[in-house]
C-alpha cells in the first residue's frame, strides 16, 4: 500500500471511530468477538489472515459469531450444515443490497436504483442467456476462438522446447479468447487490435480490485482511475456497435442500455465492463490453477490426457495439427475427471465468501434447535473456505487429488460432517438465487483451454522454483491469484 494511502486512512481513523456504531447486546445475539477491527487498512490485514483468525475463533466462540469490522457487525456462520437453511432465507438476507454498494463503486456506473425502473429486473433476466440452451452457442463460439488465438500465438510455431510464464499465458489466451466470444469481433478482422494494452490494463485494475472492494476511494488508488476510464471507454456504444458475432447475452444487454435515457453512455459502457471483470477475474486463475496442478502431477495430467483422447476417439472427433479440435458440450460433460480436476483446484484456491445483508430485524434459524438474534443492516457470512480445507469432510486437504471428485465411473457428490451428508460442499461460485450465473460456462471454457493446451502441446515445470502460493490479498473475494508467477517449458506434441 503507498504511503500517502496509509497517511490518509490514518488520518480517516479519528473519524471512522465516531461513525462506529456501539450497542446494547441482546442474550439471543451470537457472541460478539472483543477487539474489532477498526478501519479498511487493518480489514484489509483482516482478509489476509482470515483463515486463521476465523478457524481460531471457530474454535473459541463455536460455529456462529459476530465480528466488528469497520463499524459493521458481520456475523460468520462456520458450519456448512447450517448453510441449507441459511441459504433458504433469501428473503430477509439480501445479496444485492452489498452487490449494488460495492460493484458501482469499483466499476463506475451508477447504482441500480428506483432512477432506472426495471433495469435491475433486466438485468437479473439476462442472466439467463449463460446457460441452458444458451450455453451450447456459447461454447461453441468460444471453442472456435479459443482455437483461433492458440492456433496465430502458438500453435503455428516450430517444435522445440520453449519457456513461458504460466499466468501470463493463460491469461493472454483466456482474456481474448472470453472477449471474443462475450462481446465479438471487430467489423473487418478476426481478432480485435489492442487486446494486449486491453488485457494489460485489465490486470492493473484487477490488482486495485480488493481496495475498491473495501470501499477505498478509487482517487487514491494512484492512476487506477485513469486506467478504469481506459477500460471502460472500450465498451462505449459507438465503439460496441460497429462489432460483430457478439454473444446474445451481451446484445440483449446493449440493447437493454440503449432503453434508458438516464445513463450515458459511459454509464453504459462500465456495465459492460462490469461483465468483462465478472467474466475474467475469476476464470483466468482459476484456469491458471488447474492448469498448474495438472503440470505438477504429471501422472494426473496423463490421466486425464487419456480420458480426453478416449473421449474423442471415441466420438470419430478428428484433429491434427492442420485442423482444429471441436469439443460441444456433449464432449465435455463426459470429461468426469478433467472436471474433477478443475473441481479440485477451485477447493484449494477459492474463497467466495458469501455476503448478505440482513434486510430486518429477525431470528436467524439455524438449524432445528437455534437461531440468532440479526439488526437490519447486519452482515451475514458464508465461509466455505473453512469447509474446502476441513479434514473431516476431505481427508488430507492440502493435497492436491485430482480424483477427489469420481466415485465408480461417476461425478462423486456425497460428502459428509458429523456423519450428514452435506448439500454444499463445494462454494466456489456462491449459493441459493445469486449464485454465479456464468457457472456453467466458466467449467466449459477451462475444459476446453486445458483440452487444447493438452491436447496440442508437451508441458513441463521449469525446475528449481518453489511450489506456487496463494497471493491471499483477495480471499473471500474470489478465486486467490498465485503470488508469484511459475516457469514452465512446452513444445508441439506430435499429432
Ligand atoms: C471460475 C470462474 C468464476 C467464479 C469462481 C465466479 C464466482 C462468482 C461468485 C462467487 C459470484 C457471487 C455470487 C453470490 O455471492 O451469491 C458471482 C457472481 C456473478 N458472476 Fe461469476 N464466477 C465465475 C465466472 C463467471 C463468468 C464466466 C461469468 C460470465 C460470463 C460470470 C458472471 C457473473 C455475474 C454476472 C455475477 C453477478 C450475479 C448477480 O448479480 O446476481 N461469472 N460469480
Amino acid at each position: 500500500m503507498s504511503p500517502l494511502l496509509v497517511l490518509v486512512l490514518g488520518l480517516l481513523l479519528p473519524l471512522l471511530l465516531l461513525v462506529l456504531r456501539g450497542r446494547t447486546r441482546r442474550e439471543d445475539e451470537p457472541p460478539l468477538i472483543k477487539g474489532w477491527i477498526p478501519f479498511i487498512g487493518k480489514a484489509l490485514e483482516f482478509v489476509k489472515d482470515a483463515h486463521k483468525f476465523l478457524k481460531e475463533h471457530k474454535r473459541k466462540f463455536g460455529d456462529v459469531f459476530t465480528v466488528q469490522i469497520a463499524g459493521k457487525y458481520m456475523t460468520f456462520i462456520m458450519d456448512p450444515l447450517l448453510y441449507p437453511n441459511i441459504i433458504k432465507q433469501g428473503r430477509q438476507l439480501d445479496f444485492h443490497e452489498f452487490s449494488n454498494r460495492v460493484a458501482p463503486f469499483a466499476f463506475g456506473y451508477p447504482p441500480v436504483t428506483s432512477k432506472f425502473p426495471g433495469l435491475r429486473e433486466q438485468i437479473k433476466r439476462s442472466f439467463i442467456l449463460l446457460q441452458g440452451d444458451n450455453l451450447t452457442p456459447l461454447t461453441e463460439s468460444m471453442m472456435g476462438n479459443l482455437m483461433l488465438v492458440f492456433r496465430q500465438d502458438y500453435l503455428d510455431q516450430e517444435s522445440s522446447w520453449k519457456t513461458a510464464y504460466m499466468y501470463k499465458f493463460c491469461s493472454s489466451i483466456m482474456f481474448e479468447a472470453t472477449f471474443l466470444t462475450m462481446y465479438g469481433k471487430p467489423a473487418s478482422a478476426s481478432r480485435h487490435s489492442g487486446m494486449s494494452v486491453l488485457e494489460k490494463d485489465f490486470i492493473k485494475f484487477d490488482n486495485m480490485f480488493p481496495l475498491l472492494v473495501a470501499q477505498i476511494p478509487i482517487w487514491l488508488l494512484g492512476r487506477t482511475k485513469a486506467i478504469r476510464q481506459r477500460l471502460i471507454n472500450y465498451f462505449l456504444p459507438h465503439q460496441m456497435s460497429c462489432w460483430s458475432h457478439s454473444s446474445e447475452f451481451i446484445r440483449t444487454r446493449f440493447e437493454m442500455f440503449e432503453q434508458y435515457d438516464t445513463l450515458r453512455d459511459f454509464d453504459k459502457a462500465a456495465h459492460h465492463f462490469a461483465i468483462l471483470w465478472a467474466s475474467l477475474g475469476n476464470t483466468v486463475p482459476a484456469t491458471f490453477w488447474a492448469m498448474y496442478y495438472l503440470v505438477s502431477h504429471p501422472e494426473a495430467l496423463q490421466f486425464v490426457r487419456q480420458e480426453l483422447e478416449d473421449v474423442l476417439r471415441l466420438s470419430g472427433v478428428e484433429f491434427s495439427r492442420d485442423q482444429d479440435v471441436t469439443l460441444t458440450p456433449a464432449h465435455l460433460e463426459k470429461l468426469l475427471y478433467m472436471e474433477s480436476a478443475i473441481k479440485e483446484s477451485f477447493r484449494l484456491c477459492s474463497s467466495s465468501m458469501n455476503i448478505r445483508v440482513a434486510q430486518e430485524d429477525f431470528s436467524l434459524r439455524l438449524d432445528a434447535e437455534r437461531s440468532a438474534a440479526v439488526r437490519k443492516g447486519d452482515i451475514i457470512a458464508l465461509y466455505p473456505q473453512a469447509l474446502h480445507l476441513d479434514p473431516e469432510i476431505y481427508e488430507d486437504p492440502e493435497t492436491f487429488r485430482f480424483d477427489r471428485y469420481v466415485q465408480n465411473g461417476q461425478k462423486k457428490t456425497d460428502f459428509y460432517k458429523d456423519g450428514q451428508k452435506l448439500k454444499h460442499y463445494l462454494m466456489p461460485f456462491g449459493s441459493g438465487a445469486t449464485k454465479c450465473p456464468g457457472r456453467f460456462f466458466a467449467i466449459n471454457e477451462i475444459k476446453q483451454f486445458l483440452s487444447v493446451i493438452l491436447l496440442y502441446l508437451d508441458l513441463e515445470l521449469e525446475e528449481g522454483q518453489s511450489k506456487a502460493t496463494l497471493d491471499l490479498s483477495r480471499a473471500g473475494m474470489g478465486v486467490m491469484l498465485p503470488a508469484k508467477d511459475v516457469r514452465f517449458r512446452y513444445r508441439l506434441r506430435p499429432v
